[in-house]
Formats: structure tokens, C-alpha cells, sequence
């Protein structure tokens, strides 16, 4: 390169990589479910050991814990991309610190029709509208106690209320989520409670800290009655102001609640490169990607407030790239989820990102990733 190509190069996670364009160019000419299937056929035949120990990455300065599971780093894969457990075998191989499992519902649940699954390519974005589909807790709990080999990434559960229009049996709702949270305690690293899903017509959800109290108490006897504790988290919604939020974090905390995943998916439609006629013909559901970054990370800097760095906080949403990245870990997320970037960057995004990670603590000084909470001026190093 002569000295016209002597610039600095952009963080791996931030650049065009191949992966990306055969991601976004090949992979993405199926429709989004089917591509899925595809994935879930597919895996048994591609070369996992080779994918491996090609994404996975290891460096003292991004070892961290969830309760007492140590992870290989903090960028998980968020809740709703693998429902079932089906894709184990391929996400043990990516490079991901932990995954999180489900949503499950404890009722086998179909979802709503199909489409339901939309990519917004000008915006980076996804919209939503699954409506919980999954094979119910029964069949998922035994998939996982028959899971051979043992995936070695650390998983979670997160557990969802079986929508209405799917429910046969006559559980309430707070015994719905306490039959899954019984069948999936024994079988996962920690469970999320997603309190916030916006996607099944319900009649509200449990985030009005009225109703999410009607479910608190009884998960707190629960815990009580248990003598191996593992951590507990909600996730919730950018939609919550802020006086509903600090209203469900000391509900939760009261209740011996250990963190919270912020945030879902977002109903807001607003800044977006999609004409709204693309957008009417998707139709209603949660965005996610770039456009949802800003309300989530506003979010997380909120219940960071809150909780005074006390709780586990888990940032997810808008993760494109390392800035995303790097800025939930200023505004005070411990550990990273990834979903939307992960579909529009493809396999190495998480090994991109983790590289990325070290290289920027080794520049900056840090000794470890966790020093960044709270520092705001490393926002202008990128
Ligand atoms: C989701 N998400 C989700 N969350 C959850 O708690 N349970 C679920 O079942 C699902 N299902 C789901 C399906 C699809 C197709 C998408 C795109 C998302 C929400 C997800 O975990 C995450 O919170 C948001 O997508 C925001 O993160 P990203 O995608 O911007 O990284």
C-alpha cells in the first residue's frame, strides 16, 4: 500500500468482512424462518470443530462470571433465537461467552401466522412478530436433560407466559411461569423472567409493577425453598418510564431478584430509512437492531442508576458493531446480549467483537473489560 492507503483501519466488528457480505447477500435470500431451518439441518454437516477454534477467542481481560459459571467473555446470544435448543451444536461453536435459551412457554405454543419475520435492511433492522412459538417446557426440559455432546458454552432460560390464545390448561398466569420456572432452574446456568413481551395480544404485561408484584412474590418463595441459588433476571421493555421502572427494580430487588436484561424489542417506528409503506405491509411487531440502540441504551443508563451498579445488568439491543458494544459496557452492562447483529454480520461477529474488546482494554490500559462501566469519555476513542 503506497501512503494513499495508510489510514487507520476501523475495529475488525466495524469493517466489511466477507462473512458479512456472504451473510447479507447469500444467506439472506431465503426468507428469515427459512433460513433458520436451513441452519438447523445444516449444522451437522459443516466442519465445527474447524468453526470453533476459528471464533473462539480467549484473553484474561474478558473472563467473567454470571453468579459462580465462569464465562469465556461477556457477549451472549440474547433470548428468542433458538427457542427450542435445537441449534446448540452450531452456537457452542461461535465464539458466544453464555446463550440464552427460549423464550419457553409452559404450553407448546405456534405462534402467530406466518409472516411474522421481517428484515429491515436500509435500517439494520428486524420487526417481529413471533408471537412465542416453541415446543413447550415438557418436551424443551427433556431435550436438555438428553442434550449429547454436553454443549460447554453456559446457557439461561428465559421463560414467557404461554400466550392466551395458546393456553389449554387452566394455569393463572403467575402459575405458568412458576410451572417452567420449576422444570428449568435444574437446567440452566441462571433464568430470565421476560416479563415484556410485546408480541401476543395479551392484555398488558407483567411489567406494570402492580401485576409484576403478583408474580415476584411467589418466584421470592421459590428461592427460598431452594439451597442451590442461581441468579434470576427480568427482562424488560425500553417502553417502561422511568417511574415504572425504579417501581419493578425494587419490587425485584425486594424479592430477591439479581438482575435485569434491558431491553426487548421496541414498538416505536419512528427514524427509519423504510418507507412507511414497506412498514404497513410488515405490519405490527418489535423492532430490533440499530434503530432500537438509543432507547435501550437509555434504558440501561437508567436502571444502572437504580440499582447502583448492585444488580447483574445484562445491555442488549442495537449491538451492530463494537461502538454498541463498547457503549452498553459504559452504561454499566456487565454482560452483552447480541441478536439482530449476529443475523446481519453473521458467524464471526462475535469473535470480531471480543477481539475488538481486548485490542481497545490493551490500548486503553485496562486491565480487565469492566473497567470501562462509567466512562464516558472512552465514547469519543472510536
Ligand atoms: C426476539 N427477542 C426475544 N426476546 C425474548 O425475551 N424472548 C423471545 O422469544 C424473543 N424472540 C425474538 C425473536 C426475534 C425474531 C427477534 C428479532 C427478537 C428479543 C431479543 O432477545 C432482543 O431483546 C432484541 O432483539 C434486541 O436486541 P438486538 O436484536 O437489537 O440485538
Amino acid at each position: 500500500g503506497g501512503i494513499l492507503f495508510r489510514h487507520t483501519p476501523k475495529p475488525r466488528a466495524q469493517r466489511s468482512t466477507p462473512m458479512k457480505w456472504i451473510t447479507q447477500n447469500i444467506i439472506h435470500l431465503l426468507n428469515p424462518e427459512s433460513a433458520h431451518e436451513v441452519a438447523k439441518k445444516l449444522q451437522y454437516m459443516l466442519p465445527l470443530p474447524l468453526i470453533g477454534k476459528k471464533c473462539h477467542f480467549e484473553s484474561d481481560r474478558l473472563k467473567t462470571f454470571i453468579a459462580q459459571t465462569s464465562l469465556s467473555n461477556p457477549i451472549g446470544l440474547a433470548g428468542g433465537f433458538d427457542k427450542n435448543a435445537e441449534l446448540l451444536p452450531l452456537l457452542d461453536n461461535l465464539g458466544f461467552g453464555f446463550l440464552e435459551l427460549g423464550s419457553v412457554t409452559a404450553e407448546p405454543c405456534v405462534g402467530q401466522p406466518k409472516p411474522r419475520l421481517f428484515r429491515l435492511k436500509k435500517d439494520q433492522a428486524l420487526i417481529n412478530r413471533m408471537g412465542l412459538p416453541n415446543h413447550g417446557a415438557d418436551e424443551i426440559s427433556e431435550h436438555l436433560k438428553n442434550l449429547r455432546p454436553t454443549p460447554k458454552t453456559p446457557w439461561g432460560i428465559n421463560i414467557s407466559k404461554t400466550p392466551d390464545f395458546a393456553k389449554k390448561q387452566k394455569r393463572t398466569a403467575v402459575e405458568d411461569y412458576l410451572y417452567s420456572l420449576e422444570k428449568f432452574y435444574p437446567l440452566a446456568e441462571y433464568i430470565c423472567l421476560n416479563l415484556s413481551c410485546p408480541n401476543t395480544k395479551d392484555k398488558g404485561t407483567f411489567e406494570s409493577p402492580a401485576v409484576f408484584k403478583t408474580l415476584a412474590e411467589p418466584v421470592h418463595d421459590f428461592l427460598k425453598s431452594r439451597v442451590d441459588r442461581k441468579p434470576i433476571l427480568i427482562k424488560l421493555s425500553p417502553a417502561l418510564d422511568e417511574s415504572s421502572l425504579k417501581q419493578t427494580i425494587e419490587i425485584a430487588l425486594k424479592n430477591g431478584i439479581d438482575g435485569f436484561i434491558v431491553s426487548n424489542t421496541t414498538l416505536n417506528r419512528n427514524n427509519l430509512k423504510t418507507t412507511k409503506q414497506d412498514l404497513k405491509k410488515m405490519g405490527a411487531g418489535g423492532l430490533s437492531g440499530a434503530p432500537l440502540l438509543d432507547a435501550a441504551n437509555k434504558q440501561l443508563e437508567l436502571a444502572h442508576k437504580i440499582t447502583e451498579g448492585k444488580s447483574i445488568l445484562v445491555g442488549v439491543g442495537g449491538v451492530m458493531n463494537f461502538k454498541g458494544l463498547l457503549q452498553k459496557l459504559i452504561y454499566g452492562a456487565q454482560l452483552v446480549q447480541v441478536y439482530t447483529g449476529f443475523v446481519y454480520n453473521g458467524p464471526f461477529f462475535m469473535h470480531g467483537l471480543a477481539k475488538d474488546l481486548d485490542a481497545f482494554c490493551k490500548k486503553h490500559g485496562l486491565k480487565h473489560y469492566s473497567e470501562i462501566t462509567g466512562q464516558t469519555d472512552l465514547l469519543t476513542s472510536i
